[in-house]
C-alpha cells in the first residue's frame, strides 16, 4: 500500500509561529512534526509516500527528507498552489495512486502512538470504500464528528456546535481509488475549501464508510495548546 501525507495549509491557529514556517516543520520532541508522519509510514511498511505541501517551505522539506533514501523510502513531492482544503490537496495524489489501488492518507499535524499496520490489514480485507479511525475526545466541536450505525458511519458533521457523539474522525484515512472521482464532484464549502468530510459523507451515503477506534493517544497538533500536548507525549516516548 502507498501513502499520502498532507502538509500544506496555512496553520492559522498556530500563528505567529507559522508566519515564517510551515506548521509541519515546527519542532515536536527531537524532530520536526513531519518526521513523525514519515516514521508512521515506515513503521507500517509503507515505503512509497507522496508529500503534498505549499510553496512556502517546500525547499525545507526536500532538504530534511530528500528522496527518502535515508529511511529506505521513496518520497515524491506535490505542490498545492493555495490552501484550497484537505480534499483539494488529496486530489493532487490522483496521478500518484493507480486505478484500483488502495492507500493511506495522513494529515501531517496528526500525531499518535498506534501502528497503522493492523488497520491497514483490516482495510486490505474490505472489498471497497473507505475506512476512518476514530478517537473519543473531550472537545468534539473542533473536529469531524461521526454518527455511528452498526459497523458503519451514517454521516459526519464537520465542527458541529451540538456534536451527536463524543468521537472525532482523526486525520488517518484509508481509501480506494474511487476517492478521486468523489473529490472531483466536491463543491467548495462556505469557507471556500474542498472538505474531506464531504468526500467521506459520499462514502457514508453509499454505505461504504467503515471505522476502527484508535487505541492509544492521538493529538491534532494544530493549536498552541495541542502542540504542547503532542510534544509532552512524544517526549515521554523519546526519553
Ligand atoms: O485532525 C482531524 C481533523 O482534521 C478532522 O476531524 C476534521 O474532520 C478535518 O476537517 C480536519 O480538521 P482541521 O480543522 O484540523 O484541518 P486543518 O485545516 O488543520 O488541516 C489538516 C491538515 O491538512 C494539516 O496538516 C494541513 C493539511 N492541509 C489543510 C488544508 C486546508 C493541506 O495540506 N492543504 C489544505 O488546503
Amino acid at each position: 500500500m502507498r501513502g499520502v501525507i498532507l502538509a500544506g495549509g496555512t496553520g492559522s491557529r498556530l500563528r505567529p509561529l507559522t508566519t515564517i514556517i510551515n506548521k509541519h516543520l515546527l519542532p515536536v520532541g527531537k524532530y520536526p512534526m513531519i518526521h513523525y508522519s514519515i516514521k508512521k509510514m515506515k513503521e507500517a511498511g509503507i515505503l512509497d509516500v507522496l508529500l503534498v505541501t505549499g510553496k512556502q517551505s517546500a525547499g525545507l522539506y526536500t532538504e530534511y527528507l530528500g528522496s527518502g533514501s535515508q529511511w529506505g523510502m521513496n518520497i515524491t513531492y506535490a505542490i498545492q498552489e493555495q490552501a484550497g482544503g484537505i480534499a483539494e490537496a488529496l486530489g493532487l495524489a490522483a496521478r500518484y495512486i493507480g486505478q484500483g489501488e488502495k492507500f493511506v492518507l495522513l494529515l501531517g499535524d496528526n500525531l499518535f502512538h498506534d501502528s497503522l499496520q493492523p488497520y491497514m490489514a483490516d482495510f486490505a480485507k474490505q472489498t471497497d470504500g473507505a475506512m476512518v479511525l476514530l478517537k473519543e475526545v473531550s472537545d468534539p466541536r473542533r473536529y469531524g464528528v461521526p454518527v455511528l450505525q452498526d459497523k458503519r458511519i451514517a454521516f459526519i458533521e464537520e465542527k458541529p456546535s451540538n456534536p451527536k457523539s463524543s468521537y472525532c474522525v482523526t486525520g488517518i484515512y484509508f481509501y480506494d481509488s474511487e476517492v478521486f472521482q468523489l473529490v472531483t464532484s466536491c463543491k467548495p464549502s462556505r469557507r471556500g475549501e474542498l472538505e474531506i468530510t464531504d468526500v467521506n459523507n459520499a462514502y457514508a451515503k453509499a454505505g461504504k464508510l467503515t471505522y476502527r477506534m484508535l487505541q492509544n493517544w492521538w493529538v491534532d497538533a494544530g493549536t498552541h495548546e495541542s502542540l504542547y500536548q503532542a510534544a509532552a507525549h512524544i517526549r515521554k516516548e523519546e526519553s
